[in-house]
């Protein structure tokens, strides 16, 4: 059964609740799932997985969280070759060009990894409804079918 580890930073629970939908959905397709919080995480947990994602939100003015500082600078160091990474976030339309600009940084920082984007960065306004919830199945849909 592959494996997927899913790590997250949330302050206010909307990326808490994509992750869990990520989760939910990949547990359907069948992949066995680790889901961790970024603040009690390392990127090394990512070797024992096939799948590695990071969600996350984006704060300040284009600013990856306080808590997400350490986990990204260190991800670029762990070899993440063989394996396939996809991350998604939550943030707000407001914030105009920097709307969830800490996905893009996390795909940035993945691509030092070694390890292969399985599907796009997906950006989600606040938490999960009814119109990101095709979005979230889709992610999850091509990360496991890009093993
Ligand atoms: C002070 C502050 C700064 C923010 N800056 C951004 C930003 O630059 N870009 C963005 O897309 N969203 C921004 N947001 C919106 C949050 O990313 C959004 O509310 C998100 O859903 C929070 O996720 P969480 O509930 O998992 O903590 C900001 C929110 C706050 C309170």
């Amino acid at each position: 059964m592959p494996k997927a580890r899913i790590i997250y930073a949330s302050m206010t629970g909307n990326t808490e609740a994509i992750a869990e939908m990520v989760s939910d959905h990949l547990l359907i397709l069948g992949v066995d799932v680790e889901t961790s919080k970024m603040e009690s995480a390392s990127p090394m947990d990512f070797l024992d997985a096939d799948i590695c994602v990071v969600a996350t939100y984006t704060y300040g003015y284009g600013d990856l969280p306080d808590e997400a500082q350490n986990f990204y600078n260190q991800l670029s160091d762990v070899d993440l070759s063989g394996k396939v990474f996809g991350v998604i976030g939550s943030g707000d339309t407001s914030y105009g060009d920097v709307f969830c600009k800490a996905v893009d940084d996390f795909i940035a920082q993945f691509q030092l990894t070694n390890a292969k984007q399985g599907t796009d960065g997906v950006k989600i306004e606040f938490g999960p409804d009814g119109n990101s919830l095709v979005a979230i199945m889709e992610f999850a849909q091509q990360l496991q079918s890009s093993l």
